[in-house]
């Protein structure tokens, strides 16, 4: 029997080909050359399945190009870059990666807001240029972190642990907004407080956004919502770019309406717009929050088991559409 072919659009580990290549034709990006849409388009023609990462756009028109196609395995939690509507019309399957990127990405987001709250980046800045001459009292200092309010805004998996961190390792207090509320059982577990967004906004010292993107979620925090937060307080994304206006918050950093921010990810990112980059109280990361080797090597191990669970045995371990499978 043939081999399903399938497409790998980036380099990956060599353990995750090898088990792919166990079941399938494989064709994969090991020299990790950037494709335009065209590009992905000419290589996805003919293949049944395609293991993508968040960068590539699985929209209408590739669907449409690609009919033998049937499952799309992102290796991220996130799936923006998936149009799942036109999917689920055209029966292809969608699958991410969650679970194994929790706690590897939830302690980043502890680091990004240690980093941002304590000017890490910044300081560091100053000494390798060589401007440290003598210790002041006040040289660099930040924000405090132990015994604040840490805000989180979305409380999934990766909220909830950030949370636990905050609670259980800081002694913060906790406070969270999201679309429903948690079971009272998961609050306790994390120590955390239900609030109005406003609430939110108005009592975090630390804010961290953590809720998937959706075009309802486009800038949901603007400059009107920098306007009600603390002017001492963080701001931190590792959730998505668009869900802050990022001109919007390089203005409200130059103008010190916050203290600061950590960002891992931006608007039509990896650009960053130069506003970020012109001012100092913002730790900047290029969307490395779930990247330690072991959580990066279960992510593309993850996506290679959803590949083959559904394309040799029916049975994808994380569909986002699992409505594709009831119609079969
Ligand atoms: C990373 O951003 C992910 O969604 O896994």
């Amino acid at each position: 029997m043939t081999k399903p072919s399938i497409l790998v659009t980036r380099a990956t580990f060599p353990e995750v080909l090898d088990k792919l290549a166990q079941h399938f034709e494989v064709e994969d990006n090991q020299p990790d050359t950037a494709w335009s849409k065209q590009d992905l388009i000419a290589r996805l023609k003919g293949k049944t399945g395609v293991f993508t990462t968040s960068g590539e756009a699985i929209d209408a028109d590739v669907l449409a190009a690609c009919p033998e196609l049937r499952i799309c395995a992102n290796t991220a939690v996130g799936f923006n870059n998936f149009d799942l509507k036109a999917m689920t019309a055209r029966g292809v399957l969608g699958t991410n990666t969650p679970d194994v990127l929790t706690d590897s990405t939830a302690d980043f987001g502890f680091a990004l807001l240690m980093a941002t709250a304590r000017r890490v980046a910044e300081s560091e800045h100053y000494l390798r240029a060589g401007k440290w001459d003598r210790w002041r009292y006040d040289l660099f200092a930040g924000t405090e972190v132990n015994g604040s309010t840490l805000g989180i805004l979305g409380m999934g998996r990766i909220g909830q642990g950030i949370a636990r961190r905050g609670a259980h390792g800081f002694g913060m207090q906790v406070i969270y907004h999201n679309r429903s509320r948690l079971p009272a059982e998961q609050e306790a577990a994390c120590k955390a407080r239900y609030v109005s967004k406003e609430e939110l906004l108005r009592e975090a010292d630390h804010l961290v956004l953590v809720l998937p993107y959706s075009p309802e979620a486009h800038h949901a925090i603007g400059a009107a919502e920098l306007a009600q937060m603390k002017p001492t307080a963080n701001l931190i994304n590792i959730a998505r770019g668009g869900i802050v206006d990022d001109a919007a918050l390089a203005a409200a950093l130059r103008d010190k309406r916050i203290a600061g921010a950590g960002l891992d990810v931006y608007e039509g990112e990896p650009k960053v717009h130069p506003g970020l980059l012109a001012v100092p109280n913002v730790v900047l990361t290029p969307h490395i929050a779930s990247a330690t080797m072991p959580t990066r090597l279960a992510m593309g191990m993850l996506a290679a088991d959803n590949l083959i669970g559904y394309l040799v045995h029916g049975k994808p371990l994380t569909p986002l559409n699992p409505e594709v499978l009831e119609r079969k």
